[in-house]
């Protein structure tokens, strides 16, 4: 952000943020707005991870009133930076139990979530999970007691239920093969993969339950990316294994032999403050092997 000479505020984005401040101060690449406005000041500057990213952002402070962009301006000194935010929203998130039942999430809110979950990482790239997103009410009245009694099912904005996919991990479904050949490549290199695939799975894939339980693992992987997600833009959460695995998938008339209940993840907003985390120290838990 840029204060010109009539202490008007410019937005704009660039990859290299010296370079374009002085395009704008002293040559003819600059702007027409800030052209006849010189001397410049720099006076904010925001990173982001990409280019698209970083567009919404330039969109998001252009619309902000006057006095919020110099609030940004006057904050900047007490910045955090990226690496202290992600400890913070770390730490913001906790294992919410009760929910503020008349605050609902956003449509655009769960879907950035979901999305982060969609863009996670899974073995072979196999992505045999789905999410179920109940926000009905009777239904998760019927789940709650499957749920050890727990508050969180009937109290959050939205349940997501991370099933775990069998038929897809299995070659046979032909799934697998279709999930690879997305890499494009010639017909006998992608023979030579489902090979490996099933050659390397074999024990994993020799019964539903070993299935079940690889594919569960992985689907831990985008639950915990979307309760980060939840986090970061000021969304509560809760891992939910206490429940009753068969149960649950009855209520929700599954066949377990496509997907299987991993873990249940309401989403919401905490109706009070939490405590502070208890977590061991970082040297009891981390060692070196150098
Ligand atoms: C896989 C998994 C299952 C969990 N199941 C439950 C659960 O059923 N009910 C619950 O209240 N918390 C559950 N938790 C939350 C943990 O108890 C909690 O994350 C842990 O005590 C640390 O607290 P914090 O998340 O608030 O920092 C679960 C967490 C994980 C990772």
């Amino acid at each position: 952000m840029l204060e010109c000479n009539d202490k008007s505020l410019y937005t704009g984005i660039t990859t290299d943020v010296q370079r374009r401040f002085k395009e704008h101060s002293s040559s003819d690449k600059g702007a027409k707005y800030t052209k006849v406005k010189r001397p410049l000041k720099l006076v904010y500057v925001e990173e982001s991870s990409n280019r698209s990213i970083a567009s919404k952002r330039e969109y998001a402070i252009k619309k902000l009133p006057r006095k919020k962009k110099l609030e940004l301006i006057k904050n900047k000194e007490n910045n955090m930076s990226k690496k202290e935010e992600f400890l913070e929203l770390m730490s913001f998130r906790h294992a919410c139990k009760i929910f503020d039942e008349n605050r609902k999430i956003s449509e655009e809110d769960i879907n950035y979530i979901l999305e982060v979950a969609r863009e996670s990482p899974s073995s072979f790239g196999m992505e045999a999970w789905k999410f179920l997103v109940i926000t009905n009410s009777e239904l998760q009245e019927k789940l709650k007691p499957f749920c050890w009694g727990q508050a969180q099912i009937t109290t959050c904005s939205h349940l997501v239920v991370v099933l775990a996919g069998i038929e897809n991990l299995k070659v046979e479904s032909g799934v697998v093969r279709s999930q690879l050949a997305r890499r494009d490549m010639p017909n006998e290199k992608l023979d030579g993969y489902v090979d490996l695939y099933a050659s390397h799975l074999s024990d994993t894939l020799s019964s539903d339950e070993n299935i079940y339980h690889w594919s569960a693992k992985q689907t831990y992987i985008a639950s915990a990316n979307m309760m980060s997600a939840a986090a970061f833009i000021g969304i509560d959460s809760c891992a939910i294994e206490g429940f009753e695995k068969e149960a649950v998938e009855k209520v929700l008339e599954l066949d377990t032999t496509k997907y299987q209940v991993a873990m249940l993840l309401p989403f919401g907003y905490r109706v009070k403050e939490q405590p502070s985390q208890v977590r061991s120290a970082f040297d009891d838990v981390v060692e070196f092997i150098k």
